[in-house]
């Protein structure tokens, strides 16, 4: 099973950015953990950032007909982007998005997230819990999935 973790734009200054929201661990300290979580869990993982909003459509097209999930974290593009909501919708592939912090709680304009429709679910507010989370319910669904297509 083939899961892509996509993050957009800032998420490589984790550390640095605001650490008061993010923590003081690194985007390199994150996709450690993500990737020890896949091989706990013995799914194959790749891992891709981008500043550029036609780059993280670009990944996520290049997904179709490879990648078995999809874990987004859009960053702020998370309340602007209908191009990602209709990318995803586009590849038809199951997708959880993710947040380190929880939007909801914070300022009015982060309430919005344009790709929340196309998603089986959002796991957020967990720091990069929420991606190991999102992880698992990702990869349990999926393979419910081949279940039921045997
Ligand atoms: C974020 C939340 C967004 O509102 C923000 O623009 C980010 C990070 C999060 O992971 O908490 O860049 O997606």
């Amino acid at each position: 099973m083939k899961i892509l973790v996509i993050n957009g734009p800032n998420l490589n200054m984790l550390g640095i950015r605001e650490p008061e929201i993010y923590g003081r661990d690194t985007y390199e300290d994150l996709c450690r953990l993500i990737r020890e979580e896949a091989d706990c869990l013995g799914v194959q993982v790749s891992l891709f950032q981008s500043n550029h909003e036609g780059a993280l459509v670009d990944a996520i097209q290049g997904a179709y007909q490879k990648q078995d999930g999809l874990i987004i974290n859009p960053a702020a593009y998370t309340h602007t982007s209908i191009a990602l909501l209709d990318a995803v919708k586009a590849v038809g592939i199951p997708t959880i998005e993710v947040h380190l912090s929880d939007p909801d709680t914070r300022e009015p304009f982060r309430r919005i997230s344009y790709l929340r429709p196309a998603c089986l679910d959002t796991v957020k507010g967990l720091g990069f819990d929420s991606y190991l989370a999102a992880l698992r319910r990702l990869v349990s669904h999926c393979r419910s999935l081949k279940e039921t297509s045997r």
